[in-house]
């Protein structure tokens, strides 16, 4: 079922081809307004029905003038809602309403200092006259869309800031959604409170309200089964649709064996004996061993690891065949739609759902109380629902588990020496109070073998290498500046207390040209 969003006043983002729309959505959420991103070219009166406060066109990497611009409806601008263009958003205004975007003489980009030309513009309420803003454009107005006048300008623009107050238009060449413009937050705030009027109406709170009436609605009587990995996205998920069906939810946890120390066990305790959940348990740890039997090459270790889990999810479903619903943690980036836009290769169209590959012999109805949910929003609706701090700010972690962190063959012997030396890193990272301030920290074990001296005795033992990355999404990453004294420790505890251990490394690599894992 589509969530509807009847019960929430909106702000729709047009999305042509910016790296930031994901961001400024986000930033409208983090306003306490709810905000849904559609493609640059959706109709008009499709945006019209949905009866939105405001409208944000977001930044691209195009020129209007370009033969493939990515263009909008017109008529959009005639829907008397307030519009706020942003970068490639206020050239839009130009293009469409009278003014003129041309060649910048020199490109404006980073960091500049705005100048607010009439402390009245309602965009600027209550902020300073002169504001750090960061820029990123090529193209810029050169005469202004008719019935507007500027509000604020750069050492480079004249135009930075425009509006035709009467119909409620605006237009900013800046980027108020990074970082990078400090009062950014208060400047599109000042646009959904102030000028869209929108109230502050989308909490997690009230979301799960809402959720749980439309979950019950949805789902009547039928029962509901669900994949609980213990990540945090099925975790909210299973704990979200209790609270609305109870027992007409089960989950399925498949231990692959591939786990770290104690998680197993975490899910357990939560979901069976904490919330009493009817927890399906699944050990199938022997079978994914012995599939990995002597397998070296990484893709081939993946391929195995995915095909096997989904045979025995499926054997599992089976046994719950008279469940209707087939529950899923699809997060809203997994399904935006986009048009590919030219001069963008990130944007295309996305495949959607992380359950791929289950066969269609299941005949279940797919239920997806998080698809309009970012990560963050998701967190705060854990907490909400009571689940434990380990596991609502748990790190990521991949679906082919400790088996990516063991380079070479995996066996269980490997596995063993793997989960200690990894139980040691966590528990240190916690201790120090550097572990939530890291996006993964882990620990990878080498298939390299070196010569040691342990009291008189020599030692030929294997590496463990330690990896602590912080990243926004995991695209990029750099390396953690860790204390020498807390990497020390952690050394020492390994090689100490982990037999098959007599060495440690730090793996200092970024993201790119490394990856985050090692396989
Ligand atoms: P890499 O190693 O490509 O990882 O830099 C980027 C992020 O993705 C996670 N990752 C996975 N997650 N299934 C997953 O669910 C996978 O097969 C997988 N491989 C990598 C990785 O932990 C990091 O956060």
């Amino acid at each position: 079922m589509a969530f509807g969003h009847s019960m929430n006043e909106l702000i729709v983002l047009l999305d042509f081809g910016s790296q930031y729309t994901q961001v400024i959505a986000r930033r409208v959420r983090e306003a306490h307004v709810y905000s849904t991103i559609l493609p640059f070219n959706t109709p008009a009166d499709e945006i019209a029905k949905l009866q939105p406060k405001g409208l944000i066109l977001s930044g691209g990497p195009s020129s209007v003038y370009a033969e493939k611009a990515p263009l909008p409806d017109p008529g959009i601008f005639a829907l008397n809602i307030p519009v706020l263009g942003i970068c490639y958003g206020v050239q839009l205004l130009a293009h469409f309403l009278g003014g003129k975007v041309e060649p910048g003489q020199k490109r404006e980009y980073g960091k500049g200092t705005l100048t607010v030309a009439d402390p009245e513009c309602p965009l600027f309420r209550d902020l300073p006259g002169a504001l750090q803003v960061w820029n990123s454009h090529g193209d810029k107005l050169t005469k202004m869309p008719e019935g507007f006048r500027t509000v604020a300008t750069t050492s480079n623009s004249e135009y930075a800031a425009i509006e035709d107050r009467s119909r409620h238009l605006y237009g900013i060449q800046f980027h108020p959604e990074v970082v990078h413009t400090p009062l950014g937050r208060e400047l599109l705030a000042n646009f959904i409170h102030g000028i869209c009027a929108c109230r502050s109406d989308w909490t997690m709170q009230r979301y799960l309200g809402q959720a749980t009436e439309e979950l019950r609605a949805q789902i009547g009587k039928d029962q509901v089964i669900l994949g609980l990995s213990g990540g945090v996205d099925s975790s909210v998920a299973a704990a979200l649709l209790h609270q609305a069906v109870g027992d007409q939810l089960t989950c399925i946890f498949v231990n692959n064996g591939l786990l770290r120390s104690g998680e197993a066990e975490a899910v357990q305790e939560v979901f069976g004996r904490h919330f009493k959940m009817r927890l399906h348990y699944e050990d199938s740890t022997e079978l994914f061993i012995k599939r990995l039997d002597r397998v070296t090459d990484p893709e081939r270790k993946r391929k195995i690891i995915g095909r096997t889990f989904i045979e025995v999810f499926t054997a599992c479903a089976e046994q719950f065949g008279n469940a209707r619903f087939l529950a899923q943690g699809t997060l809203y980036p997994d399904v935006i739609e986009s048009v590919p836009i030219a001069g963008n290769p990130a944007s295309m169209i996305k495949s959607h759902h992380n359950v791929g590959g289950l066969p269609k012999r299941l005949k279940f109805k797919l239920v997806e109380p998080l698809r309009r949910l970012f990560k963050d929003e998701v967190r705060q609706l854990g907490v909400e629902l009571g689940l434990p701090k380990e596991m609502v700010h748990r790190q990521p972690f991949p679906g082919p588990g400790l088996a990516v962190r063991c380079l070479g063959a995996v066996t269980a012997e490997k596995l063993r020496v793997l989960r200690a030396a990894d139980a040691i890193v966590v528990h240190e990272m916690k201790a120090a109070d550097w572990y939530y301030k890291t996006w993964q920290t882990f620990a990878v074990l080498l298939p390299v073998r070196s010569v040691g001296v342990m009291g008189d005795e020599r030692t030929y033992d294997f590496t463990i290498a330690i990896r602590a990355v912080e990243s926004q999404d995991g695209m990029t990453a750099d390396w953690v500046r860790l204390p020498y004294d807390l990497l020390e420790h952690i050394s020492s505890r390994i090689t100490n207390e982990v037999r098959g251990i007599n060495r440690c490394v730090l793996d200092i690599t970024s993201k790119p040209p490394g990856t985050i894992e090692w396989e």
